[in-house]
This record gives structure tokens, sequence and C-alpha cells, in this order.
């Protein structure tokens, strides 16, 4: 017999197979809308009143962030005793991209279709980022079932209504133009034998718009932008991280400190137009969550855009993605694609019931799976987590054999890495932090609202998604907001007169700080997380 887990994990695995063979001919329902709220008022991390704080200072003064969140708003500049010769620059550009994943890619690509000198500064290197991390896949509305419209209503409604609406309808209205961008560039989409995208659902889609690369979706994204950017020989400054924003006295964005991660040396970027696409947060841990994020997601572009005067949108509002898988200990946190349910895999509890229609939105999914564990349907792993099950055998009885093979290897080669034929036996999955809803605000072209020349793109950017964003929309949004970015980015940078610069909002925040009697040893942006090996 088949055993890769622990004896009373296998007498749960008893039961998820006594029930597969009704569950193959009956799906739970879907929840009502009152359902939902009162499954996310009582599990949903973001209503843990205990793991918020309130900002003392900027913008969002009197709203609240994370904890963690928070901390990093109210610690001091790197900076700020530091002597910066901004007289003494070591890049002059027109366009400078924070950010070397999907969405700095994107603009750097465009803003040089546009004729700027663009250049790219990656604190790691490119391509090290969410994008690169991202499986499922894309959504855009270009079959003929479909449409835009229907791509708002649903992202939309899956944000609890809270997205701005000239953001969304930028995002799909310009999504079947991002998926034609991505072919043309050599994207090796999935396709049928006749050429067309093969396309699936995804939770909360009322259409099969999710267009994937196995489940390498990301990954696969990535290799191209990358490729185009380094073939375009585009600058990119690698190992570098953007520390603090520069203005100029008009109060205009005019550039960035940098430092370079290796030598701590301090270098003095200047730009007409600068992009922050840092993208997220998921190395924060928000509430002691694992991750499925990229080592480098802490949240910089955040810190500095804010302290630059920037405001934040929905910085509350945080995705946790149902199913991370939970066990082996070695890959705690590890994404486990959406897709496996788009592909017929349910959510099981420990007592082999499908408790909750598997495509549920996220935040509806991750609370279902966080209410099964308390209330004593989960499964006890060694070492004292829980989780519930992802049937993933149903595939192959749903898809017939080598569908999972075929579909999501990815997956499949994780899981075998470790004895667990995912084919054969389900696999234990808990929430996980995926992703931030919010970010620093943005108007309808990218630009933030508050300091001139300053544009977001990708998932620093809030307000796209609302409270809850829908599986596919962020690969997307990387590739709408990053382009557009990228092209408004350059065309402003034509007219842009830049004064003296200067870094009189970094003093002027500390003052705040001490003002409102925040003392702090911290400094942030946090660069690297906080179990970072530092051997300079
Ligand atoms: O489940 C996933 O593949 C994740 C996709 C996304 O966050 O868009």
């Amino acid at each position: 017999m088949y055993t890769p887990y622990p004896e009373n994990m296998m007498e749960s695995v008893k039961k998820v197979e006594a029930t597969r063979k009704e569950r193959m001919s009956s799906e739970p329902r879907r929840l009502t809308a009152d359902e939902k709220d009162a499954l996310l008022k009582e599990f949903h991390p973001d209503y843990n009143p205990n793991a918020f704080a309130e900002i003392k200072v900027g913008p969002n003064k009197g709203e609240k962030a994370p904890l963690e969140l928070a901390k990093l708003l109210h610690s001091t500049s790197r900076i700020l005793k530091e002597d910066i010769d901004l007289t003494k620059i070591d890049y002059d550009v027109d366009v400078l991209v924070i950010g070397g994943g999907g969405a700095g890619a994107s603009c750097a690509i465009e803003a040089h279709n546009a004729g700027a000198n663009v250049m790219m500064v990656t604190k790691l290197r490119i391509g090290d980022a969410n994008t690169m991390m991202a499986e499922g896949g894309i959504q855009a509305a270009d079959k003929e079932n479909d449409s835009p419209v229907q791509h708002y209503l649903d992202a939309f409604g899956g944000g609890h209504f809270a997205a701005r609406p000239e953001l969304v309808k930028r995002l799909v209205m310009e999504a079947p133009d991002a998926i034609k961008w991505l072919n043309d560039l050599g994207v090796m989409f999935d396709k049928d034998e006749e050429g067309r995208m093969v396309t699936t659902h995804g939770g909360g889609t009322s259409r099969k718009r999710m267009h994937a690369c196995k489940d390498y979706s990301g990954a696969e994204i990535m290799r191209t932008v990358r490729d185009e950017v380094l073939n375009r020989k585009i600058p990119v400054v690698e190992f570098t991280a953007a520390v603090e924003l520069i203005k100029d006295e008009k109060g205009q964005a005019a550039g960035a400190v940098l430092q370079n991660m290796e030598t701590g040396d301090y270098l003095v970027a200047r730009a007409k137009t600068v992009v922050i696409a840092t993208g997220g947060a998921g190395r924060m841990h928000y509430q002691g969550f694992p991750t499925s994020n990229h080592y480098g997601a802490t949240a910089d572009g955040l810190i500095i855009g804010y302290r630059a005067g920037a405001p934040l949108l929905y910085q509350d509002s945080i995705q946790y993605h149902p199913t991370g898988a939970v066990y082996p200990s070695q890959i705690l946190g590890a994404l486990v694609t959406e897709k496996v349910r788009s592909v017929g895999a349910q959510l099981v509890n420990a007592e082999g019931e499908a408790y909750i229609h598997p495509l549920e939105t996220r935040d509806v999914n991750a609370s279902g799976v966080i209410r099964e564990c308390r209330e004593g349907r989960g499964v006890d792993i060694p070492g004292g987590q829980k989780g519930v099950w992802l049937d993933t055998p149903i595939i192959e009885l749903l898809g017939g054999e080598g569908t999972i093979e075929k579909r999501i290897p990815a997956m499949f080669r994780m899981y075998m890495n470790y004895g667990i034929d995912m084919r054969k036996v389900p696999i234990l999955i808990y929430p996980t932090l995926h992703y931030q809803n919010g970010g620093l605000e943005i108007d309808g072209e990218g630009f933030t609202k508050t300091i001139p020349n300053l544009l977001v793109a990708g998932e620093a950017a809030g307000g796209i998604h609302g409270r809850n964003r829908l599986m596919g929309n962020s690969l997307l949004d990387v590739i709408v907001f990053g382009r557009n970015a990228g092209k408004k980015a350059a065309v402003k940078a034509k007219d842009v007169e830049l004064g003296q610069m200067n870094l009189d909002h970094i003093k002027a925040y500390a003052e705040e700080l001490n003002a409102a009697d925040v003392h702090t040893h911290d400094v942030s942006p946090l660069l690297l997380p906080k179990y970072a090996r530092h051997e300079r």
C-alpha cells in the first residue's frame, strides 16, 4: 500500500477516498453573499483586531496598517544621518524604474519603445520577483463568449466593490492586448491543436479566461520580458536598492538614492520620472503566516513612496492564498496554484467532507480553511500545524489519466520531490500570505496623486483590485500597468524641468515622527527579510 503520510493522516486519507466517488458528481453549492460576509468576518485574518496598529504620521495618519507594516512606516530612514552628496550624480536618466519584476520590465520596455533613456534598478537580479513565482495564469476576456465588461464585473465584485473603477476599467480593457503583446514577444501559452489559447476558470470568474503556461505562467512571462529588456540593452543595475526617493525644489520626484547591496555604498540616480515597481510584502510574514512570496518582498516601495508623501490605499487588506503547502514542512507556505482547483481538485476536511465550493473567491476559501481547522475538522500534522486536504487524485478521474502531469507539472514535481504522488493521494494545505491588495494610491494614468512625476505599477500599486484580488489579475496588472507606466513616464519626461534636488522630506518625516512621540531604533525600508544573513 502507498503510505507517504504518517498513520493519523493516512486514516484521514481513507475518509477522503471513501467520499470521492460521490463528490465526483456533486460539487458543494456556492455560498450566498451573506454567508460569505459572515465567514470572512469570523475567520479572515484581516478581521483580526490585534494584528493592526494605527499609523501615527504621514498621509494615512489615523488609519490602520498591519503591525509589521506600521512598524516600518514608523522607522527611521536608512540615510537620515548619512551625508549624501546630491551634486555627484551617478546615473542621469529620463525614466528610472525601481524594481526588477514583471511590472518593472514591462515598464522599461515601453519607455524604451517611446524613445526614453530608461534604466532599471533592482536590489536583487532582474527576474527575482513575485512575477517569477506566479503559477496559475493571467486573465483576459478575449474569447467569443466573454467580454471586458464581464471581466470587470467579476473583478469588481470579487474585490468587494472597493476597487477604483478607472483602474479596473484599464485592467480589463487592456487585457486582450496584453496577452497579444506577450504572445508576440514569445510567451509559450498553452494552446490547443488549432492554435487557440486554452483557458480555464479561476476563483470568482464567470467565464474561462485564465491563460496559462502550464503552471509555470509567471516564470514563462518573466523569462520573456526579461529577455526583451536584455535584448534591447536597457541598463539594469542589479544588487542595488533604492533606499529613498529624491525630490526637487518644486516637490517633483527627481530620482532616488541607491545603495549597493554588496559594498553598502550610496549612489545618486537623477530622473525626470520615477516608477516604483517594487512588488509586494509577503516576507513581512503578517500575523506569522508563511508566504508564497519571493525573498525580496519586503514592502520597500511602499515605505519610500510614503515617506516622500504618497498616500497608501487599502494597506490593511492582505491576501492569504487558501492553498499554501503545509506538509511536508520543507515547502511550508509554497504556493499550490489555484489551477489545481481549476482542473478539478476539491477542498476536503479531515472527515472527508467537501465543505465549500473550490472556486469561491480567495478570501472566502482561505477563511473556509481556517474555519475547518479552528473548529476541529482539520488534519493534525506532526509539529502541531493543521491543514485540510486538496483532493488531487480526483483530477485524474475527472480529466483523464495524465491530466496532472500535463496541466500542473510544477505541482507534480514539487510533491514528488518529497515522495508524495498527488495523483494517488491528496495533498495538505493551509493559507499562505500571498499578496498585498493595497499599495500606493494611483490615478487612472498610473501617477501618484501627490508627487508629480512619480508613478507606481504592479503589486506596489493600490486600488486596482479593491479588497480582494482574483487569480490571474495580478500577472495581468503587472503587464497592463507596467506597460502603461512606461509609456506615460516616457511622454511625461519630455516636459519635465528638474529643479535643485533635495532630501528635505526625509528630515520632515523624522520630525513628524518625533512630534508624534514615535521613537525607534529600527530603520526602513527593510530591503531583506528579518532572517536574512548579513555578511557585509
Ligand atoms: O494560484 C495561483 O496560481 C496564483 C495566481 C495569482 O495569484 O494570480
